[in-house]
């Protein structure tokens, strides 16, 4: 079949839902799931390295950072083997190098799951950020996993961070080791506002940017052309597409070029 040759090989998320959930048909759902009349789901996201279960409130009707996606899935897991086996983990360069928990913040956190795995498998503090109507489920999700958080030594805090706006980031007067992210590469528009809040963060600092990114295979956007302006970026760790998917994830880390 003839490839998309499209500059923009972004993954519409809409379709990559889609595409997870024909995956996940054809094998058992891991998690188990609730639905109640309000479009509600309640997922149980079972954490095996700290024998805990983090749920997760999801709201699809409300749309797309109100649902988990796909490379989300993928940081999750690589935080949980992280902590069974740090020196090991594909994250062990980004997180074995401070001598104390690193501090994190998210980037359009979405329902905030990999910001809140991350509190707890490390036993750190994590600050979930997204548009402003999305934080009051990243308010419901820190809320009830509060406990299972806190029982690691860690907590997680939220904050309204919109890219391009150097002010939300400003507004938050923590500081951070590492920012994270998953799934926040898909309309060419939005490009440019999250490099300049990277860039504000990044430059000129230690600050390490770990971005879980789903992408249509052998290609590359040009997200990442704009972004090696600025940032030396290194692969950290893949998951090539499996049952015939042109799909996969990978888990990629930015950092200052000048600090090379
Ligand atoms: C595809 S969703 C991914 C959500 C979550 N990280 C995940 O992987 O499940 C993209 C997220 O980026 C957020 N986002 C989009 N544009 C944004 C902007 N200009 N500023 C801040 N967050 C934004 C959305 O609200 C949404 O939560």
């Amino acid at each position: 079949m003839e490839e998309n040759n499209s500059d923009d090989e972004e993954i519409n998320p809409f379709t990559s839902l889609l595409i997870e959930q024909q995956q996940q048909n054809t094998k058992p759902n891991p998690f188990t799931t609730a639905q109640n009349n309000n479009q509600q789901l309640l997922q149980n996201h079972f954490i095996h390295s700290i024998q805990s279960t983090v749920i997760i409130r999801q709201l699809p009707s409300e749309g797309i950072a109100f649902q988990l996606w796909p490379a989300a899935t993928s940081l999750v897991s690589l935080l949980d083997t992280h902590r069974i086996n740090p020196t090991t983990s594909p994250l062990s360069t980004v997180f074995t190098t401070l001598n104390r928990p690193p501090r994190i913040l998210e980037l359009g956190s979405g329902t905030g799951i990999v910001g809140i795995v991350a509190a707890a498998t490390l036993g750190t503090n994590v600050t979930l950020t997204d548009l402003p109507n999305v934080v009051p489920n990243l308010k419901f999700n820190a809320e009830v996993n509060a406990d299972v958080v806190a029982s690691s030594g860690g907590a997680v805090t939220f904050a309204p961070l919109r890219w391009g706006h150097s002010a939300d980031v400003d507004m938050i007067r923590d500081e951070f080791d590492v920012v994270i992210a998953s799934d926040v590469v898909y309309h060419d528009h939005l490009y440019d506002p999250l490099i300049e809040t990277l860039r504000f963060m990044l430059i000129g600092k230690k600050i390490v940017f770990v971005m879980a990114h789903m992408k249509r295979w052998k290609k590359e956007s040009t997200f990442f052309k704009k972004a090696r302006k600025y940032f030396s970026i290194d692969v950290l760790h893949v998951d090539a597409p499996s049952n015939g998917s042109r799909v996969g994830v990978v888990v990629y880390r930015f950092v200052d070029k000048k600090s090379r």
